[in-house]
């Protein structure tokens, strides 16, 4: 079992690398640096993912909602990008005392769940993620991220950001759907947009990917950190088959384990950090 899993991270290893080495885009990163968990990051980060769920824009643009003080007071909000079609949500900002951009997404609402969304997290539905051989992705949370009027959103205010700002750290947040799609956008930020001092923190974050993707993640976007909730059913989605580990998604590395992360109000107590693979049984599996 155990030498069956090692054995399956070297091929996916090399996949990746030669995947890597392959495309011109895809820069091979240092392996060595590693994620290093800040409790009080994120205990700030989930403010930004809990306020992205506020329906009042204009509240939300001057940054005066319920939800905008607190940890978060003084943020400036660059844009917001609604997407009234496939409801979704999302907001690009500075925060001066991070001295970041901070990019959050909203996850899927209680009451508006659209039909293109219902299944998304039961049913693993693959296609090739671009320029990654081997790679393959959930088709609906890729479309959330990638084919709606998100990206071009994000891609425009994160350039004007810049612009006002110059080359800020980068943190990338959001819960359930939204770490999702944050993943998706710390992704594409560094492939396609030479972004550097990229850091994604997600809460509830469902597989996205299979065991190449989730490798090939990790070498990209190594400042990574999954964030879950013992008692949520998000991040085990879609369901991980042991027996068939080659078939199913994986999570990428670097997995914090909190009891009581109450949505909405603070991350209270580490329960475990687990980050030798994806699938750490004794994590969120
Ligand atoms: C953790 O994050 C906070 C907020 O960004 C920062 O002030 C602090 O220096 C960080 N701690 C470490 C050990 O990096
Ligand atoms: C995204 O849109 C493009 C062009 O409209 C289309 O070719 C592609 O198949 C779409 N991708 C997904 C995942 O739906």
């Amino acid at each position: 079992m155990e030498r069956s899993g090692s054995w399956l991270r070297a091929m996916v290893v090399l996949t990746c690398l030669v995947a890597a080495s392959g495309a011109r885009e895809l820069k091979v990163r240092s392996r060595a640096h590693k994620a290093i968990y800040n409790h009080t990051l994120a205990t700030i980060l989930v403010e930004y993912a809990s306020a992205v769920y506020m329906s009042d824009l204009t509240e939300l643009f001057s940054w005066t909602c319920p939800r905008c003080d607190g940890k978060t007071k003084g943020f400036e909000v660059i844009e917001l990008i609604v997407d009234v079609q496939h409801c979704l949500q999302a907001y690009v900002g500075v925060a001066k005392d991070l001295n970041a951009m901070v990019i959050a997404f909203r996850g899927t609402q209680e009451h508006s769940i659209q039909n293109w969304v219902e299944d998304l997290y039961w049913k693993q539905l693959d296609i090739n993620y671009p320029g990654m051989p081997g790679a393959m992705v959930h088709h609906g949370f890729y479309f959330a991220y990638h084919n709606t009027t998100i990206r071009p959103g994000i891609l425009d205010a994160v350039t004007r950001a810049k612009d006002l700002y110059g080359d800020i750290n980068v943190m990338v947040t959001g819960h359930s759907m939204g770490g999702a799609m944050a993943s998706f956008c710390g992704l594409d930020l560094v492939v396609n947009h030479e972004a550097r001092n990229v850091q994604v923190l997600t809460f509830g974050q469902p597989r996205i990917g299979n065991a190449v993707f989730a490798s090939c993640y990790s070498d990209h976007v190594p400042n990574t950190i999954r964030i879950t909730n013992g008692h949520d059913i998000v991040p085990h989605l879609p369901p991980y088959y042991s027996r068939f580990p080659q078939k199913t998604y994986h999570h990428f590395p670097r997995e914090v384990w909190l009891y009581n992360i109450g949505f909405g109000s603070l991350v209270y107590q580490v329960e475990k950090v687990c980050d030798s693979s994806g699938e750490d049984p004794s994590c969120s599996r």
